[in-house]
């Protein structure tokens, strides 16, 4: 069944959630009026599932993005700037955090999340499997890979389902100031030394490519892309999204100083919008197979950092069961 021959987009698997033509029509009115759907609302199971793995990776991704930013709290060239990178990596547990709660409302329990992430059946975003040799590259991640996340992420604030679209709304506050803090860290290292901004201009001919990847693969070999704006999840295609974000990249780029890496680059009068050459899309897949600088690394540090806490999780259990028991208790002297 195809969208383009008019067919209402909720209508292609009821699955086992059933439901009778009134639930069905229900939903697809709720779509058609671009209305949202909310944790008790009957929905088909093919929208169920696409957002589980959508809300599920996205929140991979957000806790294996913690690492290689992680990797230079302790070597942050001032106090100031340890602060800084502390507080953004905070923040980014925290997304994780309200995207796993948001997952949690469609029915998967966070354990069976964590349990596909650390045996590698889960997958999360191929910007966090390169390594960050350089200072530069926490300015790097900043500026193009949040900035990558924020042209991602704003159009998802309004997506219909509501426990996604308003986890969203505060991720995306919170990743335009880490934007800002890349942006800054890059313009203080473009505004030193020869050595500093070679050191900028080198991270950001490695982040480039992989960041523009991350609005994932050309339109025309997408096949979830269109179902997901059918249904009011995704706004805007792959490629419309790349493209904003490298109309909005090329004036900053001019601010700090620093060449993109792409000698296409041209601004185009008739679109109002720069063009841009093609992306190196074999590395794409080899880094997205598992073949990647840092797949392995990042996994086993998410495992052990889990098995490592399994001492919280247990104290917690046993805080909530002594809870549970003097309620008891206190219920059964009131009786
Ligand atoms: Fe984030
Ligand atoms: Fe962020």
């Amino acid at each position: 069944m195809s969208l383009a021959e008019g067919t209402a987009p909720g209508r292609m698997d009821r699955g086992a959630a059933g439901g009778d033509d009134a639930e069905m029509a229900r939903f697809d009115e709720i779509m058609a009026a671009d209305g949202r759907i909310e944790p008790t609302d009957w929905m088909p199971d093919a929208y169920r599932r696409a957002l589980v793995r959508q809300i599920s990776q996205h929140a991979h991704s957000e806790i294996i993005g913690m690492q290689p930013e992680g990797n230079w709290i302790g070597r942050a060239p001032s106090l100031k700037r340890k602060a800084i990178l502390m507080a953004k990596v905070q923040d980014e547990a925290g997304h994780g955090l309200y995207l796993y709660s948001a997952a949690q409302t469609l029915g998967t329990d966070r354990d069976t999340m964590f349990e596909q992430l650390i045996t590698g059946k889960a997958r999360y975003s191929s910007i966090f499997n390169y390594f960050t040799p350089t200072w530069a590259d926490m300015g790097s991640i900043g500026w193009l890979v949040d900035g990558a996340a924020i042209c991602n992420q704003v159009p998802l604030c309004r997506a219909s389902y509501g426990p996604y679209g308003r986890a969203m709304v505060r991720i995306c506050k919170e990743e335009s100031f880490h934007q800002r803090q890349g942006f800054e860290i890059l313009l203080a290292l473009m505004r030193g030394t020869d050595a500093q901004r070679e050191m900028a201009q080198e991270s950001v001919n490695r982040w480039y490519g992989p960041a523009l990847m991350m609005f994932g693969p050309p339109d025309a070999d997408s096949p979830n892309s269109q179902q997901s704006m059918a249904w009011n999840i995704k706004r805007f295609s792959n490629d419309e999204l790349r493209q904003r974000f490298v109309d909005m990249l090329v004036p900053q780029a001019e601010v700090l100083g620093i060449t993109l890496p792409d000698p296409a680059i041209a601004w185009n009068e008739e679109r109002q919008s720069y063009d841009l050459g093609d992306l190196d899309w074999t590395e794409f897949h080899e880094v997205l197979a598992g073949r990647g600088q840092a797949n392995a690394e990042r996994i086993e540090r998410r495992r052990e950092a889990h098995e490592g806490g399994e001492w919280v999780r247990e104290a917690a259990r046993a805080y909530a069961r002594k809870q549970a028991e003097a309620a008891d208790a206190a219920e059964a002297q009131v009786a």
